[in-house]
């Protein structure tokens, strides 16, 4: 891979990516400012997409046509799914799936996208692997791999944890993942999403969110630098 993009859809998520770049060049486009530049010897797109799946769609768009990134890794935060997933700890994604896709009533499963040939979009098997290599080296026994679920909520149920973790299961929940990898797989071009838990995406989502988004993000990104080195 010649150019990989590192993204992130808060600002929290993607300062230390930024902070570790050098040789920055800065371009606007759809309102979102892309860094192109250097970041342990290697070529990089940074960018923060923004919250949510049409933010993420658009700037993952961007990044593979004018940008020409040849793999995109995700990195934040998400509400833990996995009752064994503890704040802090880590997913590597295995695959995506939008669990706010519901077009039930017409006879189709949660998460299905009606005529297309496949609802469930596969990260790449070598990312994977070198992010549960870096994972394995620096958070040994607190990363999980498993289908990350993404929608347009703000998930802070236990009712909705136990929905999704039993119906879809997910292992963990978030505001990207699967619309970057949907662009991703409609395009051909690798990816794999990591995210530590900021929360449980329970009752006191809300203020563990607050509390944690910035040690979690922390935590997903030392992962992608990790990652980057061993390439
Ligand atoms: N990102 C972090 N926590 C989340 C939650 N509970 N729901 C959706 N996205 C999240």
């Amino acid at each position: 891979w010649n150019k990989i993009a590192l993204i992130g859809a808060m600002n929290e998520e993607i300062e230390l990516l930024v902070a570790h770049m050098t040789d920055v060049r800065e371009t606007v486009k759809a309102g979102i400012t892309f860094r192109e530049g250097t970041y342990f010897g290697k070529d990089v797109v940074v960018c923060r997409t923004g919250v949510g799946k049409v933010n993420a769609a658009v700037t993952t768009q961007i990044l593979i046509d004018q940008f020409k990134v040849e793999a995109v890794i995700f990195t934040g935060v998400a509400g833990a799914l996995a009752p064994e997933l503890n704040i802090g700890d880590l997913v590597i994604s295995t695959e995506c799936v939008q669990h706010d896709m519901d077009v039930t009533a017409l006879g189709y499963a949660k998460g299905v996208i009606p005529y297309e040939e496949n609802s469930v979009f596969e990260a790449d098997r070598t990312l994977v692997e070198l992010a549960a290599v870096a994972g394995e080296k620096l958070f040994p026994g607190k990363v999980k791999q498993g289908r990350v679920l993404s929608g347009d909520q703000f998930i802070a149920s236990r009712e909705v944890v136990a929905g999704l973790h039993q119906e879809l299961s997910g292992v963990c929940v978030e505001m990207e993942g699967a619309s970057v990898a949907q662009v991703c797989g409609m395009n051909g071009i690798p990816y794999v999403v990591l995210r530590s838990m900021s929360d449980k995406a329970d009752g006191s989502a809300h203020v563990n969110f607050a509390e944690f988004t910035v040690i979690a993000s922390e935590n997903s990104y030392k992962m992608v630098e990790e990652m980057i080195k061993q390439l």
